[in-house]
């Protein structure tokens, strides 16, 4: 009884919660234990009617995946909820080249990589939890990626060790995060010398440089989400970590939406595709963000700049040049907040293949 009352109580609980997310735990390892016998033990249904009936189909899903012919799983969002980063994901040339996705729930970016010619793929969550999903998955499309435990999304280079990626995809994370720029210093590290990166978050539209707090929930109730940038902000952050926005699509929130509020704020989300460079691109007037860079006590502990400059150089291709317009005044990347002003916005997708839905013949 009193084992009973331990094992139940608040203290016991977080202290396993917590171990969750360390992939050397003994409670991860025997959960991923537990999942691989069971999937040894377990075959998927064969029929449409045998989907239907069976756990894997009735569990939360954060994507919509059709498991099988016609048989859609239930998603987190509305089905014309667009994607952004898979949009973008498109125009990237990923044949013969190496992506890393940061926390891929089920695994539909991963997917969608590999289906996109990509030659090693590697899916990412902090914890297990979605693990048995996301084999399933694998199976169903036919792909093949891995998957990394990684936990917490800081210092994300040194867990990953002397990996080199083509594409990087941090998409629907910083603002989870206390810290969004622990996380791209963590991460910058392990892309490619002219690799891409494809960033998305929620931002605040405001023609400024500030970070807006989730306090009182006023954003998004959802206790996970903290930060949102200002859209200036947001692209001199992109620049300060050597990436330079190429391409970018903005989805305004609806003055309706009862998730994402906009009573205060206008806001929305949005995806950039950034190419990575060794010159950032500053006014040349702006003397602070290259001494910063290179000085800060911040970058010289939490950027590793020794491995990025020991990264290969990538040939990864983009289809879309940014129009010479949109671009800052030295030309070299896209103003993000003249884009957002100029470019139409992405309102409800017209189509699944540009939402959280993958269809089993989707290739993009
Ligand atoms: C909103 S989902 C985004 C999924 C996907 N990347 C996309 O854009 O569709 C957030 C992902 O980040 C992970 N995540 C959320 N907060 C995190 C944190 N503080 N540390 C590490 N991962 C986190 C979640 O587990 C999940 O995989």
């Amino acid at each position: 009884m009193k084992y009973e009352r331990f094992l139940n109580s608040p203290t016991f609980k977080r202290f396993v919660r917590r171990r969750l997310f360390d992939r050397e735990s003994v409670f991860s390892r025997m959960l991923l234990a537990w999942f691989s016998a069971r999937s040894m033990g377990r075959r998927l249904p064969a029929t449409p009617e045998g989907m239907r009936d069976s756990e894997l189909f009735k569990q939360w899903w954060y994507y919509s995946f059709e498991l099988a012919p016609g048989v859609m799983t239930s998603s987190s969002f509305p089905a014309d909820f667009p994607l952004l980063p898979r949009m973008l994901l498109r125009n990237a040339e990923l044949a013969g080249c190496d992506c890393l996705d940061i926390g891929s729930v089920e695994g539909l970016m991963p997917i969608l990589m590999c289906r996109q010619g990509a030659r090693d793929v590697f899916a990412t969550n902090p914890h297990l939890y979605n693990y048995e999903k996301m084999q399933a998955v694998r199976k169903l499309f036919g792909v093949n990626f891995k998957f990394r435990q990684i936990g917490s999304l800081y210092d994300v280079s040194r867990k990953l060790g002397n990996k080199s990626f083509d594409l990087i995809n941090l998409s629907g994370v910083l603002y989870h995060v206390w810290s969004p720029m622990h996380v791209i210093a963590g991460l910058r590290p392990l892309l490619k010398k002219n690799g891409l990166m494809i960033l998305s978050t929620n931002v605040v539209k405001r023609n400024d440089f500030s970070m807006e707090f989730n306090d009182r929930g006023k954003l998004q109730r959802e206790a996970t989400t903290y930060w949102y940038p200002s859209i200036p902000l947001y692209d001199y952050l992109l620049r300060y970590f050597e990436l330079l926005p190429i391409d970018c699509l903005y989805h305004p929130y609806a003055r309706d939406d009862s998730t994402r509020f906009t009573s205060e704020f206008e806001s929305g989300y949005l995806s950039v595709v950034c190419r990575a460079t060794d010159d950032p691109s500053f006014d040349s007037d702006d003397g602070w963000a290259p001494e910063s860079i290179t000085d800060s006590y911040e970058s010289i502990l939490l950027w590793d700049r020794a491995k990025q400059a020991a990264q290969p150089v990538s040939t990864i291709g983009y289809r879309h040049a940014p129009d010479p317009q949109l671009l800052h005044a030295n030309g070299r990347s896209l103003d993000l907040w003249k884009a957002v002003d100029a470019l139409p916005p992405v309102g409800a997708a017209s189509q699944p293949q540009d939402t959280h839905a993958l269809l089993l013949a989707d290739r993009a």
